[in-house]
């Protein structure tokens, strides 16, 4: 196995339960819960910035109406997007990319940047995902690591930059995978926990590739798929996980 740069624990969106998902907020709260290595969601706005949001629509997570992909950076940051999670995070906007990766290396944090493209702009957002990662870690020694479900996304980032390393994204493994695998040069794959099983992780790890899993919320859970030989899980339930398992924090 090549060497491995990140926890094993990573907070999803940011913050998990303890923030609005995929804020700056939601990065602190990782931050304040010992997280060394957060979770978080990137698409395009229509203008091409590459800003942290989950759904392709407003309405869940923002005070917005409709798509995300018909508006430009500056309406979308004039959103609330808090105030849907707690009143406390009233006109929480949504932020850049660009700031969000600042927030993290000011604070020695490191990220997996899921790469969640709207429909029909796959590559673009691949593309632009990758050269901000790119510059903001040229002096760095912490690399983000890129995932992404779109092949055509991720396809675009590893090609854009060919020196971060990139993660294949699903639901389930099947052996169908493993030709995008070794096309990409992915350093792990990355699949839903009910989906793991030991001879999977057998077969992944004999290819040199890591296994992490989403989204475990409990410790019975993640302690099980620890002992299993996961390498690595994204949490809601950052406070707990923290608790059971100090040791995966850190790199
Ligand atoms: O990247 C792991 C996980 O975040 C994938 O699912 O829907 O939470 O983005 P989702
Ligand atoms: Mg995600």
């Amino acid at each position: 196995m090549t060497p491995w740069a990140y926890p094993k624990l990573f907070a999803h969106r940011g913050g998990g339960r303890l923030a609005p998902e995929n804020t700056l907020a939601a990065m602190k709260a990782g931050e304040r819960a010992g997280f060394r290595a957060v979770e978080f969601d990137a698409k395009l706005s229509a203008d091409g910035v590459v800003m942290l949001m989950h759904d392709d629509t407003l309405e869940r997570t923002t005070s917005g109406r409709g798509a995300f992909a018909t508006y430009a950076h500056e309406d979308l940051e004039r959103l609330d997007a808090g105030t849907w999670f707690n009143a406390s995070f009233a006109n929480e906007p949504i932020p850049r990319m660009s700031s969000v990766m600042r927030f993290l290396h000011a604070n020695g944090m490191n990220a997996n940047i899921e790469i969640k493209p709207c429909p029909g702009r796959e590559v673009e957002t691949g593309e632009r995902v990758a050269a901000i990662a790119k510059e903001i870690t040229r002096q760095q020694l912490a690399k983000p690591l890129l995932s992404s479900f779109s092949v055509d996304a991720l396809r675009a980032a590893a090609r854009s930059a060919p020196s971060l390393p990139c993660a294949l994204l699903v639901e389930y493994y099947t052996p169908l995978c493993d030709p995008v695998l070794e096309e990409l040069r992915c350093v792990s794959l990355h699949c839903a926990h009910q989906s793991v099983s030991a001879d999977m992780l057998k077969h992944l790890h004999q290819k040199k590739l890591r296994v992490l899993t989403y989204t475990v919320n409990d410790v019975e859970t993640a302690t099980r798929l620890f002992r299993l030989g996961v390498d690595g899980i994204f949490t809601d339930a950052l406070p707990e996980m923290a608790a059971k398992f100090p040791q995966a924090l850190t790199a």
